[in-house]
């Protein structure tokens, strides 16, 4: 939270107890320094270590901005180089990581990613040394290390753990990684066998540039909790991805391009808002932040891309035009101009994917490819100053009750 807005929101939710005030959901509740990314969420700005979002999108690539998150800088030509080969020697899975993807070739990615995820970290012995360290409390420069090297093992097997997933429950062959495909280039390449359109790779890699961190949104801060027991980097990866699955968080993108496809007619966009406003209605997918009252510029920069991706290819289902019509009713309607609630990340992210073939269960996990390097790079960040998160509750029940033996109840 930069320090223009270091006075705390004043809307914040906050319950009273005879405890004391319990600030509902941990609204603007400071939880560590940091200084991964910050966000502006009145003014609608994003900064990567100082980077504004805009100027990562504009000039940079996936391997870069994830070099510049986990390591605090950009790389130099030749650190970048070699961080690439390291990524690209890790790519693989162990086998038996393959076989827990395989044997839920019928479930939610989802589900199948967080699986994978543990599975691959009980294999990984670079994890199990850093396990026994940690056992000890023993978290020195070989420990840092070897930390590293799995931050960039996770980065690296992500994409392979989602590509073999789709791969599977379409019942087709695995397509192993290749180490002349960039990053996002591979990852198309090991979802559909063939080398993706450029448009498509770029649109894939713009997309996990705008993901890679945000602060401590909840599954960053699932991250934290369990990293914050000393458990291990995989463990604190798959809890995050367990909570980024929900329709509140990561799972938005998927819901709204569901939602998308049901509308079809640009025309019935102001019923679907409509019914967002009514009290207890469907909160409306791909809109509303907790920390941004302003436009998300992540959404600002994918709409963009979104337009040049359907300008080329087509919107045969009425995708953007839906979108763009949604967006209208929202930036016009009350309800949501007193809410101060904008299209976020997850509004327009579905669109160009949709249409690259990617089906909507894998968007995301494609959010999770790209938010594995957020993910380690806060823990790492917490590690160097740990203390594992116990927070209270105010009781409210009764206590001292005498036992009623079951005969007497
Ligand atoms: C991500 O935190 C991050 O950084 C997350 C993320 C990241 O990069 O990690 O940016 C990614 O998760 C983006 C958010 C994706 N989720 C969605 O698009 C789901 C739809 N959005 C809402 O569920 C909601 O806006 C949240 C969950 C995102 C934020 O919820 P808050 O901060 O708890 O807001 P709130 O529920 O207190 O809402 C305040 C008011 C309420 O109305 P009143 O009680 O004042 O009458 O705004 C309303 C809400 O009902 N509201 C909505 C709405 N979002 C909020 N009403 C209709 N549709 C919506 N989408």
């Amino acid at each position: 939270m930069s320090e223009q807005t270091v006075q705390i929101r004043t809307s914040g939710k906050v319950l009273q107890s005879p405890c004391g005030p319990i600030v509902h959901g941990l609204e603007d509740v400071l939880i560590k320094n940091t200084t991964i990314s910050d966000i502006d969420g009145e003014k609608g700005i994003l900064w990567y270590r100082g980077y504004r979002i805009e100027d990562l999108a504009k000039f940079s690539n996936y391997e870069e901005v994830s070099f510049l998150v986990l390591y605090g800088r950009l790389p130099t030509r030749s650190e970048l180089k070699e961080y690439e080969r390291r990524l690209k020697s890790s790519r693989d899975l162990h086998p038996a990581t393959v076989e827990v993807i395989r044997a839920l070739a019928k479930a939610h990615p989802m589900f199948a990613l967080e699986a994978a995820v543990a599975a691959e970290g009980a294999y990984d012995e670079d994890n199990q040394k850093l396990i026994e360290a940690l056992r000890v409390g023993r978290y020195k420069a070989e420990e840092k290390e070897l930390a590293y090297r799995i931050a960039e093992k996770l980065i690296a097997k992500l994409p392979t753990m989602v590509a073999y997933h789709y791969r599977f429950s379409k019942g087709l062959e695995l397509v192993r990684p290749r180490d002349d495909l960039s990053h996002a280039a591979n990852f198309l390449y090991m979802m559909f066998g063939k080398e993706p359109d450029p448009l498509a790779a770029k649109g894939i890699d713009l997309y996990l540039i705008l993901h890679a961190d945000h602060e401590v949104p909840a599954s960053t801060f699932t991250a934290h909790v369990v990293a914050s027991t000393l458990s291990d980097l995989y463990s604190s990866v798959a809890a995050a991805i367990a909570a980024l699955k929900g329709p509140l968080h990561g799972g938005a993108n998927e819901m709204a391009v569901r939602n998308y496809l049901e509308i079809g007619d640009p025309s019935k966009a102001k019923e679907l808002v409509e019914a967002a406003t009514k009290p207890g209605g469907p909160k409306l997918m791909g809109v509303g932040h907790r920390v941004y009252k302003a436009y998300d510029p992540r959404a600002r920069i994918f709409k963009e891309f979104s337009r040049d991706y359907v300008a080329k290819f087509g919107d045969p289902k009425n995708l953007f035009a839906v979108a763009s019509a949604i967006e209208h009713e929202v930036l016009n309607n009350p309800y949501f101009q007193q809410r101060k609630l904008y299209p976020n990340v997850d509004f327009w992210s579905g669109i160009a994917f949709y249409y690259m073939g990617v089906p909507y269960e894998y968007f995301t996990p494609i959010f999770a490819v790209s938010r594995v390097v957020g993910w380690v790079a806060h823990i790492l960040e917490y590690w160097e100053n740990n203390r594992i998160f116990r927070p209270r509750a105010c009781y409210a029940g009764p206590h001292d009750l005498q036992y009623i033996p079951i005969d007497q109840r």
